[in-house]
């Protein structure tokens, strides 16, 4: 019986998931479909029945639905719980079960590249839902502490209060403060939106060398400006793109109950970028 599959938000014209999950039931040959519906803010109710109408059996949640998702739910993993989002929805015969993939799709690249994360120290740029994700996967690695640096202060001090809360010591800084920054991070991580709109890199180059893993998340352009000052700066470097990858491969697992076919999906992700 065909399997249908879908991601809900708007704007959503532009969304890659159709894209990658498609060409992961053509690699393995399967009776699925995902499609992108657009779902209007105030419209997630309706929008929801909708999907269960059709006997979707699985969907993934973007802007704006993340947070007001959680209360169409029957039940949560410990992810959405922890990070107060959700963006994966199993629909089990009419019993709504939701995950949060942002966590494990971060941590999916650095883990396939076998970066150790325990003991590491962390320079985080963002303080928005992505980085909440990225703190609750660090701490759950393991790693020392982590400095977040964010254009507004309270929303960085409330993302540090967070953090310390689940016992990942954090400090909150102004983005201006970086240049003041003497130590050397094991990880640099963007979690703003810069670099979306072409913005130029405010990282410092200082705080990067060849030991340093610098790791995008925003994965449009494929090329931000932030990886081009990595590179020259010899720096590890890991694309947004491949976060993406992560959490659709974590999607697909808990929809399918199989692995995921990784090239099949790097490849049409890399294809969808021209
Ligand atoms: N690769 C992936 O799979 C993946 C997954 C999730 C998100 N993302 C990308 O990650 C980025 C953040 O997502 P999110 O969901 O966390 O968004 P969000 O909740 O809206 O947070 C946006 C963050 O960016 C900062 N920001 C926005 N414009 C800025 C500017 N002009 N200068 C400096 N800082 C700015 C905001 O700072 P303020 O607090 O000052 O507003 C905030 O910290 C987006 O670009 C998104 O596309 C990628």
């Amino acid at each position: 019986m065909l399997k249908t599959f879908a991601v809900i938000g708007d704007p959503i014209d532009h969304s890659l998931s159709p894209t990658i999950h498609n060409a992961a039931y053509r690699e393995l040959d399967m009776e699925c479909t995902y499609i992108a519906y657009k779902v209007e803010n105030g419209e997630l109710a309706t929008g929801i029945e909708s999907l269960k109408k059709i006997k979707i059996t699985g969907f993934n949640v973007t802007i704006p639905h993340k947070i007001e998702m959680m209360k169409y739910l029957d039940n949560l993993d410990e992810n959405c719980k922890r990070i107060g989002a959700v963006n994966t929805v199993f629909n089990d015969d009419g019993i709504l079960r939701g995950f949060n993939t942002d966590m494990d799709g971060f941590l999916e690249p650095i883990k396939r590249k076998e970066i150790p994360i325990k003991g590491s120290r962390i320079l985080l740029l963002g303080a928005g839902g992505a980085s909440r994700a990225i703190i609750a996967g660090f701490q759950k690695e393991n790693a020392k502490d982590i400095v977040i640096a964010n254009r507004t202060k309270e929303n960085g001090e409330r993302l540090a209060k967070f953090s310390n809360g689940i016992g990942f010591n954090a400090k909150p800084i102004h983005l201006e403060e970086m240049d003041m920054l003497d130590s050397k991070f094991d990880f640099i991580v963007n979690a703003s939106s810069l670099g979306l709109n072409d913005e130029k890199n405010i990282i410092p180059s200082s705080l990067m060398d060849s030991q340093t893993v610098v790791y995008d998340i925003v994965y449009k352009p494929l090329k931000t400006n932030l990886i081009n000052t990595a590179k020259k700066n010899n720096c590890k470097i890991i694309y947004g793109y491949e976060m993406l990858l992560g959490q659709a491969i974590r999607s697909f697992e808990i929809w399918l109950d199989q692995k995921a076919p990784y090239e099949a999906m790097k490849r049409s992700i890399l294809g969808g970028f021209g």
